[in-house]
């Protein structure tokens, strides 16, 4: 299918990334947005929450936002004209492989032979979960970073069967409701970006475990050092930036003495076995109240409205 048949978007799995997700989709006015979920939903409830920092910061006209929810339907029936006539699918149910392949083997007998099935699945690969299906060059992970919203990156996933043209459509369709998509080429685990933030959390949980520096240093190390460089300057242009030779030098130096383990590290599993799970318990590498759990996630919300709008 080429993007310009995309009209009719389908969010299997109205929760919280199914509801931004469908936000995102209803930017583009010649599209039909449907969530579906088994269980009733409040959709518009959802998103009008997700929408308050935009609207209190006036990044998004009240207007605005009632005619994109106007823009936005909701069904718990997988028989209804919506999912028969979905162009485009993006899947947002439970991180369960035998749920998203049920979802999807549901979804095949019901829409057209055309229509394009996308995963947003954090982790699992894209390959196994559209094992079962006939249809599978038109299928393809969009991973879509929480809050989606708001995050722009959204990494297109081939699996071992997904066709060029499917990968294509989707990077077209997500480019114009304002996402900035990345084809990942292979199917590994992590894709691209989530193998790259985990070896920095791997690191920085090591610097803990070893008494280098405790939790709160190493965030403000992060915080006020590369951190700040990153939304400008990624690691690639960096090392060309200070040049391969130093890169090659510094790594000849560093990297034989840098965490390479290839299981969770013994701290962080004392801490799930201890129940210390963070913001959940009020304590994890660091205690936190719950005022600071609350604050931290506003925070968030802001400086990243701020960033990406200012
Ligand atoms: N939460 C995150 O930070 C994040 C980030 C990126 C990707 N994801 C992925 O997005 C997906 C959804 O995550 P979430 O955080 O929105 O979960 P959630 O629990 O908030 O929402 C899941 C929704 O799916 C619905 N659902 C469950 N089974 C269904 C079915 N068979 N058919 C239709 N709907 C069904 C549930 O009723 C619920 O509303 C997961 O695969 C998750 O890994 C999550």
């Amino acid at each position: 299918m080429k993007r310009s048949e995309v009209r009719n978007i389908l969010v299997a799995g109205g929760g919280m990334m199914g509801k931004n997700i469908a936000f995102v989709f209803s930017s583009e006015p010649s599209f039909r947005v449907t969530v579906y979920d088994i269980r009733e939903t409040d959709v518009p409830g959802g998103i009008r929450l997700s929408c308050a920092q935009l609207l209190e910061k006036g990044v998004l006209d009240p207007g605005e936002l009632e005619e994109r929810l106007g823009r936005i339907g909701f069904t718990t029936d997988l028989d209804s004209e919506a999912v028969k006539s979905a162009d485009l699918v993006v899947e947002a149910v439970f991180e369960d492989m035998g749920v998203k392949r049920e979802t999807f083997a549901k979804l095949e007998a019901r829409c057209r032979p055309e229509t394009i099935f996308c995963t947003n699945t954090s982790v699992m690969s894209p390959s196994e979960i559209s094992r079962e299906l006939k249809y599978r060059e038109r299928f393809v992970g969009t991973h879509f970073w929480n809050p989606g919203h708001l995050i722009p990156l959204v990494e297109v996933v081939k699996s071992d069967a997904t066709s060029d043209e499917t990968a294509q459509t989707v990077m077209e369709v997500l480019s114009d409701v304002g996402k900035k998509p990345v084809l990942c080429r292979k199917d590994v685990p992590g894709f691209i970006a989530n193998r790259m933030q985990h070896a920095l959390w791997r690191e920085a949980i090591s610097i803990v475990e070893n008494g280098i520096a405790d939790a709160e240093t190493v965030d403000l190390a992060v915080k006020y050092s590369f951190g700040l460089r990153l939304g400008q300057l990624g690691p690639m242009e960096n090392a060309d930036m200070v040049g391969t030779d130093l890169t090659w030098s510094i790594h000849d130096y560093i990297l034989r003495d840098l965490e390479d383990s290839h299981r969770p590290s013994p701290l962080l599993t004392k801490l799930k076995e201890e129940g210390k799970l963070g913001f959940k318990t009020g304590e994890g590498f660091q205690k936190w109240t719950p005022e600071e759990t609350a604050a931290s996630a506003a925070a968030l919300n802001e400086y990243l409205i701020d960033m990406l709008y200012s």
